[in-house]
């Protein structure tokens, strides 16, 4: 599976933010891949682009210059239309401040991405029921965001980025808000799921004990990539036993995607 062709492949890609006079290279020729089914960490500190590298990966912003390949389609070339569609389709987003919709319930919440999608109700409510069960909150469908705890709430959004099964989940400082126990709970939750249904992670942080969940560290520093840190040696016999499994998953569960 690491010869195969990456999900995302990045060839020089530069984000330049016109700020009056100045110009603010917040990317400078970065190139890149990531593969299906791996748990990626791009690790740096504030201010040196992480943010804007994954927004435009996850098609939220356009490069400047320099490509964005998905499964060998250039993001860059997609309208906002296209993109919209892109993000629905193949995309789950966790946020360090959650952002649910405050007068949703829990439940209503997960349902958000498979009403876009034109899900039937009775379908998209037992689909994100499902998922509430998963990340431990079976009985809080009915409360609001604002009845939970940090913590629940972020289950709640681990939830909703996960319910469509996409191929790709990004989580921008996914547990910034929350203490350590409760971060190490998130992030074995999130990197269990995604290890289950063979889903690819990019997870930022600055955080070493969060990076340490990653497959793959990807240290971002002034914009450009710093260094890369390959755990893939030890892990490639469990991504292949996981891929080999999470098929059989989703035989069973087809109507899941
Ligand atoms: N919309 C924007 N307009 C102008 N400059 C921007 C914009 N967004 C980001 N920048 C600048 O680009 C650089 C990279 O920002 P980015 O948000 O990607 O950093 P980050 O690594 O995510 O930092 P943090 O850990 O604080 O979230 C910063 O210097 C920032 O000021
Ligand atoms: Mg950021």
């Amino acid at each position: 599976m690491l010869t195969s062709e990456p999900l995302f492949k990045l060839q020089n890609v530069r984000k330049i933010y016109p700020m009056g006079e100045e110009r603010i290279v917040a990317l400078d020729d970065v190139s890149l891949e990531f593969h299906k089914g791996k748990i990626y960490c791009l690790l740096g500190t504030s201010g040196s682009g992480k943010s804007t590298l994954l927004n435009m990966i996850a098609g939220l912003e356009k490069p400047t210059k320099g490509s964005i390949l998905f499964k060998g389609k250039p993001l860059e070339k997609l309208n906002e239309t296209q993109l919209a569609l892109y993000r629905q389709r193949y995309v789950g987003f966790v946020f360090q401040s959650y952002n649910l919709m405050p007068t949703l319930t829990a439940l209503e919440n997960v349902t958000l991405p498979l009403t876009f999608r034109r899900v039937p109700k009775k379908i998209r409510n037992r689909k994100a029921q499902e998922m509430l069960d998963a990340v431990g909150l079976s009985n809080r469908g009915k409360h609001k965001p604002s009845e939970l705890s940090g913590g629940q709430q972020q289950r709640v959004s681990i939830a909703r980025a996960f319910v469509n099964n996409p191929e790709v989940v990004f989580a921008d400082e996914p547990t910034g808000n929350l203490d350590t126990r409760t971060t190490l709970e998130m992030m074995d939750l999130i990197t269990g799921i995604a290890r289950k249904y063979n889903q690819t992670l990019v997870i930022v942080t600055h955080d070493l004990e969060i990076a340490d969940y990653a497959d793959q560290i990807i240290r971002i520093k002034d914009g450009g990539v710093d260094g890369i840190e390959d755990k893939v040696a030890l892990k490639t016999t469990t991504v292949e036993t996981a891929e080999e499994e999470s098929i059989a998953v989703k035989t069973d569960e087809t109507e899941f995607r």
